[in-house]
C-alpha cells in the first residue's frame, strides 16, 4: 500500500497550508463576495454551509485530488458492492444494504442480501405492531409500556440517540429506556419505578457475548420472575436482537423472538437494522422506514454525486485538512437540538472506534495522525460552559454546527419565539467564531485599555453549518449517514481499517482476569503490575475483603 503522504497531492496540500495558515477568514471573505454562496452544498434535506472554513477554491480542488489519490471512488464502489473491505475480519462493509429499498437486489457472498433485511425488517414491523396494538401482552395480560433496551456500545448508543432525537414521534405511550454500563446503578436506576407485567427487555448484543449486556440480562431475568413469580414468564417479556442465534437460545430466549442481523453489519452501524427495535417499537414501523429511506438519500447522494457537490466527501476532506495539515486536536460537535443530546456520545463512538487506529489496513503503521476526537453538547448549553474556549482559547477546535428551521412545538415569551432564539444563537456563534471582534472595534466601543486585549476575538475559527427544515425520522436517518460515510472518507484516506476494533478486547480480558482478584480471599498476587495490585489492596481494605 502506498503511503498517502509521500504522494505529489499530500505534497502539494503541505505547500499550500502556509498561505492559508496566515489568512483571516475576514479576508477570504471580504476578497471573495460569492463565497457563500459557491460554498455550500444540498444533499437531501441537508444544507451544508462550509464557506467558514479556512480553504479557498484552490484547497478545495486539491483536497479532492488528494481524495482522487486516496482511491476515494473505487472505494466507495467496493464497500457498496460488498467486497471484503473490513481485511482483519475478512467482511463485506454494508450497513449500507440496511437502507435498500425493498425492490433493491444485491447479492453478495452467494446471498440475497436485501431478501434478507427485508424479511428481518418485516418480522420486526409485525412484533413492534403487535406490542403497539397491545396485542402482545405481558405474562399477566396487561399490554407493555415501557420497553427496555439491554446493550452497550453500538448496541445502546444509536437506539439511545435515535429514541431521543425521535421522541415527538412516539405516539403509542410506549417509552423506551436504555441500560449499558455494568454499574448496577443504571439497572436499577431504570427498573426502579417500573411495573414487571408492562415492561418488555430487548436484549441486544451482536456477538451475544458481551458480559454488561448479558449481566444485565441477567440480573433483569431474575428481578423480573422475581415480581412474577413464573419462569414462564420471560418469554413474554423478553426478546433478543443477536447474530448468534446459539447464545440466544443458551441464555433461555426463544429464537422465534430474535431479530437477526449479519456479520457485514458493524455494531456502531447498526441501529437502522434489529438493532433499532426498540425505536422501532416507539415511534412505529412507519416512521423507522421513513427514516430508513433518509440514511438512503444519503447513501445514493455519497454513491453517486460528484466529489465537489458530495457532502461526505467535502465534510471528510475537510476534516483532514485540520486534523493532518492545521494539527486540530478535536472536532466539536454542536447540535442546536436538544432531541439531539445523545448524537455527540453517538458519534464518538461511529469515528473513534472506527477510525482510532496507527496501523493501515496492510499492517503498516500509519504515517500520518488519525482519527479525529469527536465532543460536544446541545446548543445553547454549551455557549454557556465551554465555547470561552472555542471563541479565545489557543487551541483550534474546528466545530460542526446542526439546526433545524421548525420545531416539533414552539413557545415565546416576551414575542420572542424560543425556537428563532435557539437558531439566532446558533448563527450567531458561527459568525463570531469566523470573524471576531477586532482590538480596534472594542477600543471605539469605549471600553478601556487595559480590558480591549481580554476582550478581543480573534476569531478565523473554522465552522460546517448544516441545517435541514426539520428534524425528522427521514433528516435524521440523513444526518447519521453524513457521518457514517464522513468517517469513511477518512478512513480511506488513512489506509486504515475502519471497522474493526481490535483495541478494545484487551481490556476486556484483563478485567475478566482480574474480577477474581477483587474478592478472593488470597492475597492478589496474580495483578498485571504493581500499581494495579496496590489499587487491588485498596479497594478490598475498604470492602472489607
Ligand atoms: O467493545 C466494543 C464493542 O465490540 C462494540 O464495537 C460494540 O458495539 C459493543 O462492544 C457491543 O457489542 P455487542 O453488540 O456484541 O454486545
Amino acid at each position: 500500500m502506498a503511503d498517502i503522504t509521500e504522494s505529489s497531492e499530500w505534497s502539494a496540500l503541505a505547500e499550500h497550508h502556509p498561505t492559508l495558515a496566515g489568512t483571516h477568514l475576514r479576508e477570504l471573505f471580504a476578497g471573495d463576495p460569492g463565497r457563500a454562496d459557491r460554498m455550500a452544498v444540498s444533499a437531501g434535506d441537508l444544507y451544508l454551509d462550509y464557506s467558514k472554513h479556512r480553504v479557498t477554491d484552490e484547497t478545495m480542488r486539491l483536497l479532492l485530488a488528494l481524495a482522487v489519490r486516496a482511491g476515494l471512488r473505487e472505494r466507495i464502489d467496493a464497500m457498496f458492492a460488498g467486497e471484503h473491505i473490513n481485511v482483519s475480519e475478512d467482511r463485506a462493509v454494508l450497513h449500507t444494504a440496511l437502507r435498500l429499498p425493498r425492490d433493491a437486489r444485491l447479492n453478495v457472498d452467494g446471498q440475497d442480501v436485501g431478501a434478507d433485511v427485508h424479511a428481518v425488517l418485516d418480522k420486526m414491523a409485525d412484533f413492534s405492531g403487535r406490542v403497539r396494538s397491545g396485542e402482545w401482552t405481558g405474562f399477566t395480560g396487561k399490554p407493555i409500556r415501557t420497553v427496555v433496551n439491554i446493550g452497550i456500545g453500538g448496541s445502546d448508543l444509536g437506539p439511545a440517540m435515535a429514541y431521543e432525537a425521535l421522541s415527538d414521534y412516539a405516539d403509542a405511550g410506549i417509552s423506551a429506556r436504555f441500560v449499558s454500563n455494568i454499574d448496577p446503578a443504571d439497572l436499577s436506576g431504570k427498573l426502579r419505578d417500573l411495573d414487571p407485567e408492562q415492561t418488555l427487555f430487548i436484549v441486544a448484543s451482536k456477538t451475544f457475548g458481551t458480559l454488561e449486556t448479558l449481566t444485565n440480562a441477567k440480573v433483569a431475568r431474575e428481578w423480573l420472575v422475581a415480581a412474577l413469580g413464573d419462569d414462564k414468564a420471560v418469554s413474554r417479556h423478553f426478546v433478543a436482537v443477536s447474530t448468534n442465534a446459539q447464545r440466544v437460545a443458551d441464555f433461555g430466549i426463544d429464537t422465534d423472538n430474535m431479530f437477526g442481523f449479519w456479520d457485514w453489519v458493524g455494531g456502531r452501524y447498526s441501529f437502522d437494522g434489529a438493532i433499532g427495535l426498540s425505536l422501532m417499537i416507539a415511534i412505529g414501523a412507519d416512521r423507522f422506514r421513513e427514516m430508513l429511506a433518509g440514511f438512503h438519500t444519503m447513501d445514493e447522494h455519497f454513491r453517486t454525486a460528484p466529489f465537489e457537490q458530495n457532502m461526505p466527501v467535502l465534510m471528510g476532506m475537510l476534516g483532514i485538512w485540520y486534523n493532518d495539515f492545521f494539527g486540530a486536536q478535536t472536532r466539536a460537535v454542536l447540535p442546536y437540538s436538544q432531541r439531539l443530546a445523545r448524537f455527540p456520545a453517538y458519534l464518538q463512538q461511529l469515528t473513534m472506534e472506527s477510525n482510532g487506529k496507527s496501523v493501515r489496513a496492510d499492517g503498516a503503521p500509519v504515517v500520518a495522525q488519525t482519527g479525529e476526537i469527536f465532543w460536544g453538547e446541545p446548543g445553547t448549553n454549551g455557549q454557556h460552559a465551554f465555547y470561552q474556549l472555542l471563541h479565545q482559547g489557543t487551541r483550534l477546535v474546528p466545530a460542526d454546527f446542526i439546526g433545524f428551521a421548525e420545531p416539533f412545538e414552539d413557545h415565546t415569551a416576551g414575542g420572542a419565539g424560543m425556537h428563532d432564539l435557539l437558531t439566532a444563537n446558533l448563527l450567531a456563534q458561527t459568525s463570531a467564531l469566523a470573524f471576531g471582534k477586532t482590538a480596534e472595534e472594542i477600543a471605539a466601543e469605549g471600553t478601556p485599555a487595559a480590558v480591549v486585549s481580554h476582550k478581543v476575538m480573534p476569531g478565523n475559527r473554522p465552522t460546517n453549518t448544516i441545517l435541514a427544515p426539520k428534524l425528522t425520522p427521514a433528516t435524521l436517518g440523513q444526518l447519521v449517514a453524513l457521518y457514517e460515510h464522513i468517517v469513511f472518507v477518512e478512513g480511506t484516506i488513512w489506509g486504515i481499517d475502519s471497522f474493526d476494533q481490535w483495541g478494545v478486547e484487551l481490556g476486556k480480558v484483563m478485567a475478566m482476569d482480574l474480577a477474581p482478584a477483587l474478592t478472593s480471599p488470597e492475597p492478589p498476587a496474580d495483578a498485571p503490575d504493581p500499581s494495579t495490585a496496590a489499587l487491588v489492596r485498596r479497594y478490598r481494605e475498604w470492602r472489607g475483603r
